[in-house]
């Protein structure tokens, strides 16, 4: 997607984002944060939407959340401000190619159903992996293009209206795994139908 896109679709799936596809991939986002708060420390969610996330971190986690759209992040303030977030530090709009981080910062990085929205998923990736402490993780939710079968077909034929649509339906998952320094530590399939993938890739030390 364009950054152009990516304003004005998440301006239009804002106001319906939590009922809709926020529902759909609740289990994963929920794995991902137990996952996160088992770890503890501080943690940068890299496209936090509207905060669905926000609510299952533990209190004494420190969260930082980023994302581009002010409409998305405006939902998520407003969760923070009603339902009391403490464990939220800051929530800021900031593009994902370019984050407003020192290097080696959060002992967490995570990104959920981001990285096939976002335009130039690498230089993300590089982001994210520069931001991270050595030894820390990054954890990541997102659908990736299946090989072959119906619903590969499928993920194909949407590919094209990604701008519109909202996100990449064929996202090859060896875009997220380049970075040097981060190595693969694990990787599951979530519901539903096994359509999400959950990843957690660790940062060297050196
Ligand atoms: C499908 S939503 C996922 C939101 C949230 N992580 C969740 O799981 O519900 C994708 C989000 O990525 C954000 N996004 C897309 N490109 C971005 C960029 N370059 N920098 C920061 N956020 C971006 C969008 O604004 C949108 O809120």
């Amino acid at each position: 997607m364009d950054i152009e896109a990516v304003q004005t679709s998440y301006s239009r799936w804002a106001p319906v984002y939590d009922r809709t596809f926020g529902a759909v991939t609740n289990i994963g986002r929920r794995r991902a944060v137990e996952y996160i708060n088992s770890r503890g420390g501080t943690v940068l969610e890299v496209g936090v939407g509207t905060g669905l996330s926000l609510p299952h971190y533990n209190r004494d986690m420190r969260v930082t959340g980023i994302d581009f759209s002010q409409d998305m992040l405006d939902k998520a303030i407003a969760k923070v401000q009603q339902q009391g977030l403490t464990q939220v530090e800051e929530l800021r709009q900031m593009d994902a190619r370019k984050l407003d981080f020192p290097d080696n910062h959060f002992d967490t990085v995570t990104a959920m159903h981001v990285l096939s929205v976002v335009p130039e998923p690498e230089r993300v990736m590089a982001e994210i992996a520069r931001v991270c402490k050595p030894g820390g993780q990054v954890v990541i939710t997102n659908h990736f293009a299946r090989e072959d079968g119906t619903l590969a077909r499928l993920e194909r034929l949407f590919a094209p209206l990604a701008n519109t649509i909202g996100w990449h339906s064929d996202f090859r998952i060896e875009t997220v795994l380049g970075e040097e320094c981060l190595t693969l530590e694990e990787r599951r399939t979530l519901p539903p139908l096994g359509m999400m993938t959950f990843l957690v890739l660790g940062k060297r030390l050196a």
